[in-house]
């Protein structure tokens, strides 16, 4: 792992991986490539280091041209694939855009490694995928394994679910040297505020509603991001190509335990808001269609393969991650200001849900 190619750098996940990567592996030069969607920012990969060893470049996964170019100018030989539209809000509000970058963005890359890698072995492609794509568990079902059969429910899973199969096919019918991660809600620094902790926690401190979908009892595995990066880099290094692992938290709390639990650190944390307590702000909405109730992940293969499990507890991925933002308002204006982030929630409300009578 020499030159490594990091797509969806500047988001969120990809961001605190290419950190990650530079303090972990002291060798490999990493280039950053990213369209800049709503989602990706500049601000995100300030401040690295190992700087010398980062180049950024800004493009699309859509674009061949450019994609083949960055193969071989500079002799990528691991492609870590995380560029997506990431929001299942947004692929209910507007799908297409999911269609083209989750599924022909990724089937581009594909190809392009394809074109560029001619079948060598000692490169890698490694696809970033989610539970979602395994659809909604019951109360009492087990934990999704790595066998667990699609069953996507949104516009986003299913592309994600298709991007998959993609890379399953190129590795089966080309001998493309391909790994997936399928991994849970990851949470921790740099999130867009439109996922629900960095929302809950931005909107407590500015006293603005906090929302909750339907009863708020649906059920996620919460990952910290650097635990999940620390992973994606163990199977880049011991993984075997032609293999899916699981990543999660090893956690399951419901969506109003997360709410509430946020409230609390920030009752402890910035008792200064104008509404305190926090809980006082929760509100309940209509709910998001085709809402999954529950995602567990069995992370027994990567354990038992690969010698890594979660290192932060949920209170302590939490606490960190409350901090973080109360000590980062300077990145949540910088972020709001570079894109349509409000005027995106504006615009939306009503769909995003609007509250429920009688209970907020
Ligand atoms: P994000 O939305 O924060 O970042 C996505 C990045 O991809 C942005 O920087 C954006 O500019 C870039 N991008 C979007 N379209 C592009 C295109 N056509 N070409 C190049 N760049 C493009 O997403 P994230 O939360 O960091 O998620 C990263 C990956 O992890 C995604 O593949 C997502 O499906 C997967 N995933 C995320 C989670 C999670 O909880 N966030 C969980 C499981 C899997
Ligand atoms: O499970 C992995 C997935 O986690 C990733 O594949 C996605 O890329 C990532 O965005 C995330 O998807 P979710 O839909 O689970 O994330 P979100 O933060 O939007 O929602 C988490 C839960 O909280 C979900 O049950 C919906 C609920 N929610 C969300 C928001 C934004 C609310 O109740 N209120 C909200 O305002």
């Amino acid at each position: 792992m020499k030159h490594v190619l990091v797509t969806g750098a500047a988001g969120f996940i990809g961001c605190n991986f290419v950190r990650h990567l530079l303090r972990q592996d002291r060798q490999c030069e990493v280039f950053s490539l990213d369209a800049m969607t709503y989602a990706g920012s500049g601000h995100n990969l300030a401040q690295l280091d190992e700087v010398h060893r980062h180049e950024f470049i800004q493009g699309n996964i859509c674009d061949d041209l450019i994609v083949k170019r960055v193969l071989q100018e500079h002799q990528i030989d691991t492609v870590v694939h995380f560029a997506a539209e990431s929001h299942v809000d947004r692929s209910i509000i507007d799908p297409g855009q999911f269609v083209k970058t989750n599924i022909v963005g990724t089937f581009n890359l594909l190809e392009a490694c394809r074109a560029v890698w001619h079948g060598r072995s000692s490169v890698r492609f490694h696809h970033i995928s989610t539970d979602e794509v395994f659809g909604s568990l019951h109360a009492q079902d087990p934990a999704f394994t790595e066998t667990t059969p699609y069953d996507p429910s949104s516009p986003y899973s299913a592309s994600k679910a298709a991007s998959d199969h993609l890379v399953r096919a190129y590795a089966r019918t080309y001998g493309l040297s391909a790994t997936i991660t399928n991994c849970s809600n990851n949470y921790g620094p740099y999130q867009f505020p439109e996922k629900l902790i960095p929302l809950i926690i931005l909107n407590a401190i500015h006293g603005k509603p906090l929302p909750v979908y339907g009863d708020g009892r649906q059920v996620r595995d919460w990952l910290y991001v650097e635990d999940h990066c620390e992973a994606i880099l163990r199977v880049l290094q011991h993984g075997k190509t032609g293999e899916t692992y699981n990543i999660g938290g090893e956690n399951q709390p419901t969506n109003i335990e997360i709410v509430r639990s946020i409230c609390s650190l920030l009752d402890e944390l910035h008792p200064q808001s104008p509404t305190t307590p926090h809980e006082n702000l929760i509100t309940y909405v209509t709910d998001r269609p085709g809402h999954d109730r529950r995602y567990a992940m069995n992370i027994t293969k990567i354990r038992r393969e690969i010698g890594w499990s979660p290192r932060h507890t949920l209170a302590d991925g939490l606490r960190k991650t409350v901090q973080w933002y109360l000590a980062h308002l300077d990145w949540v204006a910088a972020i709001g200001a570079q894109g349509n982030y409000q005027q995106w929630v504006d615009k939306n409300y009503v769909q995003r849900g609007a509250p429920i009578e009688g209970k907020l």
